[in-house]
């Protein structure tokens, strides 16, 4: 081998490594399963303790790391405990050499352990003050995290407060930092994909993927719209620290006595049979959890010898997780066929032989990207491994290369568009490829299915058949042309009658009407969903001003302008409309007749009662909404902001307040409830 070799190896998987991180953690969209990544980084791992010259070259190894899912639009919190990683494992004698490890460690023969669910979630701390929830905060990089304390309040089975009063502790400590997972069952995830899917928008791989996805987003409307749920395991900070049980078993039984979801089921387990005895038996119930387990996690139970046994840089030595490894089928993968969509990203897909797989059959899995079938070196006839990542989508995982043909020629990428022959590209900073051709028939055909829908204009009798139609006819070569429709060319249409002719035209004229956020829904602008597009149409009013808005009109200074319009939806919403195709649309509509409907418009002050005076509005009123409440405010010449800060004057309180609530208490800021306002608005 030459020297050069093995660093440039190591380099090269350092590389592929902060890759995935990078999809994994902070864009909530990973491409390979996690067994793949642990094997990339149990062979980084093995080649640096070979040729540990190389392991220190150019800064931290990744296997020291424990990601970062910071990401921008949130403010920074840092934990008052770290949050840690765990080692893991997916063999039965390293878990249970694990125990005769720490048992020397401690220098004692017999320790008891916890076995328990490890929760395929997103980490999640959150801190309780006296009894009252008042923030929640991302991992980040276990040191800081992302401040998520508003999406966090969509959960309705967080508990603003703990319940107290039980024979534990009815004391609540004056701080306490609780870790756990934010997830989202199945159902949720199906029925939410299932949205994306009539809006010809991309689907998520995972319940995970969408959950860590939702949690990040900055519009916290589209997080409420989204079921997310918690579960609560773990301890982090506490004060005073002597209110604690002394045990992990007896932790959760506080976490539970407390009110707090927790998991669903625990072992008490002394020896390294009763451990591997208390997996297996996890692997059998663990498909009844609301949540995804990927594995047991195996902790010492008495927290003065977990504190006795400490941590290495990355995890405590006290704790170990043995993952199951997801099945795999093998099957032959006799042809790659390319999706195009709304945007041109081509998106390669294996077509197999049929398979059964984690109780169903698969026949086609995603293959992401170019270059992932090139570091797969995935071939037309190999035979290959499917896996469900995340036990939802399938996935190619890895060649069976024993069984390759040696006529099989590596794959070759196209490089024009299946559709319309058109030279791929690759955007700067990109891995997909895109078909560049705004006038692509399928990219048209996806613009116009989205526009169409019911989650956008949503016009009667346009539903993705007929568009396609339309598109394959030529009548269809934008947006606009849905209002250039003619009745003649409809009626062309063999099955189409001259009763469902007329009615498509009235629902299409109908539409000309819509309300304003609709529009701005269906013109396919990136990161820009439903809730964001009310708020567009509170701001701008029309299309022509959106068209026209400019940085400052999103972000001023470092702050935003509009509540959950963040630099993100501001940068794509600039882009979309220096497109000149996507600003002529704009005139084009307007010169067909289309008028979108502006939102009522906020009732101008008629009085100064409140002239200078700043309101914050924190959970549910007894009698008001929160939108009369706010038009009450403004029409007294009041402000509305969403967070308390020491210039807040009131904080209109309803049920189930949050961390408004407590901020106001510490900063000293008056908490008024819905009568005391009402005595205030009648002078
Ligand atoms: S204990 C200090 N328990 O897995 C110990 N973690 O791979 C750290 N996880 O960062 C965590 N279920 O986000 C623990 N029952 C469980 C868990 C669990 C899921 C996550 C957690 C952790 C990651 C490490």
């Amino acid at each position: 081998m030459n020297s050069d070799e093995p660093r440039a190896q190591i380099e090269k998987l350092r590389a592929t490594i902060a890759h995935h991180d990078e999809l994994y953690y902070r864009k909530a969209q990973p491409e390979i399963t996690d067994v793949e990544y642990d094997r990339l980084k149990q062979s980084l791992a093995t080649l640096e303790s070979e040729f540990p010259e190389f392991a220190s070259a150019g800064g931290e190894s990744p296997t020291a790391r424990v990601g970062d899912d910071r990401t921008e639009g949130f403010a920074t919190y840092r934990h008052r405990e770290r949050m840690m990683s765990l080692d893991n494992t997916y063999s039965e004698t390293e878990l249970r050499e694990f125990y005769g490890r720490l048992a020397k460690l401690l220098g004692r023969e017999e320790l008891a352990f916890v076995v328990e669910p490890k929760i395929d979630g997103l980490a999640v701390s959150v801190t309780y003050e006296h009894g009252v929830f008042v923030r929640a905060v991302t991992r980040g990089n276990g040191v800081e995290g992302d401040d998520i304390t508003v999406n966090a309040l969509t959960i309705k089975s967080l508990p603003r407060t703990l319940r107290r009063g039980d024979d534990l502790f009815s004391e609540a400590p004056a701080l306490i930092e609780i870790r756990g997972e934010i997830f989202m069952t199945t159902a949720e995830f199906q029925r939410i994909n299932k949205l994306r899917e009539e809006a010809a928008e991309p689907l998520y791989a995972n319940p995970r993927n969408l959950a860590a996805g939702t949690v990040k987003q900055l519009d916290s409307r589209e997080v409420a719209q989204r079921k997310l749920e918690i579960v609560l395991y773990g301890l982090g900070a506490c004060e005073p620290a002597s209110a604690l049980p002394a045990t992990q078993s007896g932790w959760h039984e506080q976490v539970r006595a407390w009110g707090l979801p927790t998991v669903e089921k625990y072992w008490l387990a002394k020896s390294p049979d009763e451990i591997w005895a208390a997996v297996q038996e996890l692997d059998k119930v663990r498909g009844q959890f609301a949540y995804a387990t990927d594995g047991a996690v195996v902790k010492l139970d008495s927290i003065p010898l977990q504190r006795e046994a400490g941590a290495t840089s990355k995890a405590p030595r006290w704790a170990m997780s043995y993952k199951f490894a997801p099945e795999r089928a093998e099957t032959r993968l006799n042809a790659i066929t390319i999706q195009v969509g709304r945007t041109g990203v081509l998106t390669p897909v294996a077509e197999l032989d049929p398979v059964r797989l984690a109780g169903s059959t698969v026949s086609r899995a995603t293959l992401h990207n170019r270059d992932e079938i090139a570091r797969k070196d995935i071939r037309l006839g190999d035979f290959v491994y499917v896996e469900k990542a995340g036990e939802i989508i399938p996935a190619v995982v890895e060649v069976n290369v024993k069984r390759r043909s040696p006529e099989c020629a590596p794959y070759v990428f196209p490089e024009k568009c299946p559709v319309c022959g058109t030279p791929v590209v690759q955007l700067e900073g990109e891995v997909a490829l895109r078909c560049p051709n705004y006038d692509c028939p399928v990219q048209v055909r996806r613009r116009v299915r989205h526009f169409a829908s019911k989650a956008c204009v949503d016009i009667e009798g346009l539903g993705e058949a007929m568009v396609d139609t339309l598109v394959e006819k030529g009548w269809a070569r934008s947006v606009a042309d849905i209002y250039r429709l003619r009745k003649d060319d409809l009626m062309t249409l063999g099955k189409s009658v001259e009763k469902s002719t007329d009615n498509l035209l009235a629902a299409i004229e109908a539409s000309k009407h819509a309300e304003l956020w609709r529009f701005i829904h269906g013109l396919g602008i990136m990161h820009v969903g439903a809730a964001a597009s009310k708020d567009l149409a509170q701001k701008f009013r029309s299309l022509d001003a959106l068209a026209e808005a400019k940085h400052e009109d999103f972000i001023a200074g470092k702050k935003t302008v509009i509540e959950g319009i963040g630099e993100t939806m501001a940068q794509a919403i600039i882009e979309h409309f220096n497109d000149p195709r996507n600003r002529a649309l704009v005139g084009e509509l307007q010169s067909l007749g289309v008028r979108p409907a502006p939102p009522p418009e906020r009732a101008a002050a008629t009085s100064a009662l409140f002239a200078g005076k700043t309101f914050v509005l924190t959970g549910t009123l007894p009698t008001m909404t929160r939108e009369q409440a706010t038009e009450k405010i403004e029409a007294a010449g009041g402000k509305v902001s969403g967070s308390v800060s020491k210039k807040t004057s009131y904080v209109l309180a309803g049920a189930e307040a949050g961390s408004k609530l407590a901020k106001a208490q510490s900063l000293g800021v008056p908490v008024i409830d819905e009568a005391e306002f009402s005595r205030m608005l009648a002078g």
